[in-house]
């Protein structure tokens, strides 16, 4: 037969636990100005079963039987060679890519999406908040909720819900009632809207408003979700890098030489990248590398302190790599990539030099986006573009240096939604935006005073 493309496993091959990098990689507790948070104090922001993984140092966690019949509609995802990419760069590496985007909403986020509302339903919630940036989490919840039976509300950045009009009629095909943010529905929303009226939104915004509609509501039934940066949220994500390794054994290879991806808040990376960081953590040689846009360079140049998740302060202080809180991004089109911060855990492995982040340009990110559609077939969503045009300046420096080199990379989701920026790139209208240094460094004024990790 011809070559094989495609790696799949059958449903019963799927991991039964997530692995929780929490337990080599110890992190620096979230903090209030009365010292470390204990769990108890996070009660009326998430449920408590989600609350105690959060805290969790245990390595391996079991997946509830009701969250393993969940992900089963559209998990294992396939692990696919890129024979056609390969070919065109005329590289010796052999690259390979997990294939998120074919779960129903789309992306890597329906597999925390399925876990958080399946662990709310059970400690007999009724009603999840969220924010949404690119929109791709808000539909992913949306979906999780109808199939647990859950009310969702999301809020969604404003230049997003500008740009995906479509991301919004999915949310609501599910059952799922989209807001743009800054909104009037929120003390948070309304500040916002006073002094600017014409804010694009960002992230930060959006995550306040959603906090506090869950954290106000009288009845106590609602709760709020978070679609990355948190702990459990990249444990919920390692089944992808899990099942990742798997295949890579059935494809025959021994060694893995370079694990790529996309990092916005840094879930679809760590996902993929956590189980091999493991390996790294006990000896492997392994290039682990998060890109992130220029435009928005968290890990490649800001500093790693203590700051809140979100603008309007309401989240404890989180050890992280970050630009402050109120850090507005320029509205370039990867939406998801556009977040503040970095994920605790993605931060600290960071900080202990155990991966090489990278930033790059959007018009380089949307040219190799082009690239893998007409090689490997599939539209990359902006986001994932970036992780594609990091694998590809992988694949020529292995040609280079003429070695035969096993490259593996997150395709985090796909761009049908997003061609408004396609439609951009192609009619040459989108530039490139570096952040200046003074303007990163205006921005962290705001964090002078706070505790340092
Ligand atoms: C397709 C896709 N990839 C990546 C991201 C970035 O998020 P994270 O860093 O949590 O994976 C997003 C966020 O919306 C996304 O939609």
């Amino acid at each position: 037969m011809a070559k094989t493309r495609k790696i799949v496993l059958r449903e019963d091959e799927m991991p039964r636990q997530w692995y929780n990098l929490a337990a080599d990689l110890p992190n620096d507790p979230f903090m209030s100005p009365d010292g470390p948070v204990p769990a108890e104090a996070w009660a009326p922001v998430f449920p408590m079963n989600l609350v105690e993984q959060e805290y969790s140092t245990q390595r391996w966690i079991d997946i509830p039987e009701g969250v393993l019949e969940l992900l089963t509609r559209w998990r294992p995802s396939p692990l696919h060679r890129a024979y056609n990419l390969e070919a065109a760069i005329g590289t010796p590496a052999r690259i390979y890519y997990k294939n998120e985007s074919l779960s129903p909403a789309g992306s890597h986020k329906p597999n925390t999406a399925v876990a958080q509302a399946w662990y709310n339903k059970e400690f007999g919630i009724k009603r999840l908040t969220t924010e949404t940036g690119a929109g791709q989490w808000g539909s992913a919840l949306s979906f999780a909720c109808s199939l647990v039976g859950l009310e969702c509300k999301v809020f969604m950045v404003r230049v997003s819900f500008d740009q995906k009009p479509y991301r919004k009629l999915m949310m609501q095909a599910w059952g799922g009632n989209c807001v743009a943010s800054p909104s009037n529905e929120t003390q948070a929303g309304r500040a916002i809207l006073e002094k600017d009226p014409d804010t694009p939104g960002s992230l930060g915004i959006a995550i306040s408003e959603a906090i506090e509609a869950a954290v106000t509501d009288p009845t106590g039934q609602t709760r709020y979700s978070l679609g990355s940066v948190l702990n459990h949220v990249m444990m919920h994500q390692t089944i992808i890098g899990l099942e990742a390794k798997k295949q890579l054994k059935i494809a025959g290879e021994k060694k893995v030489d370079v694990v790529i991806g996309c990092a916005g808040g840094g879930s679809n990376f760590a996902g993929l990248a956590f189980p091999f960081l493991y390996d790294k953590i006990h000896g492997a040689d392994i290039d682990i590398i998060p890109v992130e846009p220029a435009s928005c360079p968290t890990l490649t140049k800001a500093p790693y302190l203590y700051d809140h998740g979100d603008t309007a302060k309401m989240t404890p202080l989180v050890a992280m790599y970050t630009l402050g809180h109120s850090f507005i991004p320029p509205p370039i089109h990867a939406g998801g990539l556009r977040y503040h911060g970095m994920a605790p855990l993605v931060s600290k492995a960071v900080s202990k030099g155990l991966m090489s982040p990278q930033a790059l340009h959007q018009l380089e990110c949307y040219e190799a986006g082009i690239l893998f559609a007409k090689t490997e077939g599939i539209i990359p969503a902006p986001e994932t573009t970036h992780a594609i045009a990091t694998t590809i300046n992988e694949a020529k420096k292995a040609k280079e240096e003429g070695k035969e080199k096993v490259i593996i990379f997150n395709f985090s989701g796909h761009g049908l939604m997003d061609l408004t920026g396609y439609d951009k790139y192609l009619a040459g209208e989108l530039t490139n935006y570096d952040l200046p240094d003074d303007v990163i460094k205006e921005n962290l004024k705001e964090l002078e005073g706070y505790p340092k990790p």
